[in-house]
């Protein structure tokens, strides 16, 4: 959809976002999270050259896909001067610029195993969403981002009308029994052609 800007140039179209690096206020209670919980892997930790001493405490995070790790998906850069997160119902301290980070799990099964995971860590479930787009649940990691992890729907779902599906918005228990129930049975199909 690359749109043209003026003068004619157009914009070269990227693949996609390669890595996020969040800023934290203590590296090891994120490590816990984006570890333990998240359930990404610690492949590095970066290491300064002396002369860019003193410098903040960093960490390379990776997700696996067909086995094998990245280089880095997240990253994790120590800042002790970040103020803690709001509680509920309070207005943060300032506005964080970072809404959600979305993790995607391989496929629903590996979904389903990781929502059941999480409600037996007593991890709160922010918000469950089925999107035309994905299935989705919403934690918050121990700086308040928020972290959506999500599987993915079948393309043939959205592809033919994104926006549609984008638009498309079924909010779902976030307790108990019912918080681990998934339905992709009845996902709806946005654009698809007219039946014959
Ligand atoms: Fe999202």
């Amino acid at each position: 959809m690359g749109k043209r800007a003026s003068g004619g140039r157009k914009a070269p179209t990227p693949r996609g976002v390669n890595h996020v690096v969040l800023n934290v206020r203590d590296i090891e209670e994120s490590h816990r999270f984006w570890t333990e919980v998240v359930g990404l892997k610690h492949v590095g930790t970066f290491r300064p050259p002396p002369e860019m001493e003193p410098f903040p405490k960093m960490r390379f995070y990776s997700g696996e896909r067909d086995g094998k790790v990245t280089h880095h998906d997240v990253a994790l850069m120590e800042l002790s001067d970040i103020p803690p997160p709001a509680g509920a119902n309070e207005a943060p301290e300032r506005p964080l610029a970072l809404n959600h980070i979305a993790i995607a799990m391989a496929d629903r099964e590996a979904w389903l195993e990781k929502l059941a995971d999480l409600q037996a860590q007593g991890v709160k479930f922010d918000m469950r969403v089925n999107h035309g787009v994905s299935h989705s649940v919403y934690i918050s990691d121990p700086n308040g981002y928020g972290v959506e992890i999500l599987y993915e729907l079948p393309r043939v779902l959205w592809e033919n009308d994104i926006e549609a599906g984008l638009n498309y918005l079924e909010i779902l228990p976030t307790e108990g029994e019912a918080a681990l129930q998934d339905d992709l049975e009845s996902a709806p199909r946005f654009g698809a052609p007219a039946a014959e």
